[in-house]
């Protein structure tokens, strides 16, 4: 038996400012789209927007419904959008907020099964989708790959 370590790697900025140009304005495109929650149950708003190979940008928010689990979150919104939108066409970059229910933006690291939807679109695209994410005091953290959010990801 041999112990082995999976390592994550990520870089951190310390405000949206700091990030390059393109990535701070697919995250601003993610604040812009928390405005279009709909979330009346949870009072928690979640913005995405995904980067195309096109230069096109599709956006997402999370959508709740009475029946709980027939809501959708703002990653798979945006994803499957863009899917439906530009069928074909590879996913380079996703960016996620949240907000909460007093206005201010928070960290909304997607879920696993949201996790599971960027891991195919990832293979789809053949190159690594950048995950930009909205983090604690205005950070802003940006990982290089769904491998770093999903290690031993189901593929084949
Ligand atoms: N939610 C998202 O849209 N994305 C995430 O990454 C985590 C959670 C939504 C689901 C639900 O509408 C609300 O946030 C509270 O869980």
């Amino acid at each position: 038996m041999q112990q082995k370590n999976i390592n994550i790697s990520y870089s951190e900025y310390s405000s949206l400012s700091e990030l390059p140009d393109d990535e701070r304005l697919l995250l601003e495109k993610a604040i812009d789209a928390t405005a279009t929650a709909y979330s009346p149950y949870s009072h928690f708003c979640v913005g995405a927007a995904v980067l195309l190979a096109n230069g096109e940008i599709v956006t997402g928010s999370n959508q709740e419904n009475m029946a709980y689990p027939s809501g959708l979150c703002a990653e798979r919104t945006a994803m499957f959008a863009a899917s439906v939108q530009y069928p074909g066409v590879a996913m380079r970059k996703i960016a996620i907020v949240g907000k909460n229910a007093q206005g201010q933006l928070c960290p909304a690291t997607p879920c696993g099964a949201c996790r599971q939807v960027i891991s195919e679109y990832q293979d789809l695209a053949k190159q690594n989708i950048q995950v930009i994410l909205f983090h604690n005091y205005g950070k802003v953290l940006v990982l290089d790959g769904i491998d770093s959010l999903l290690p031993l990801r189901f593929s084949f």
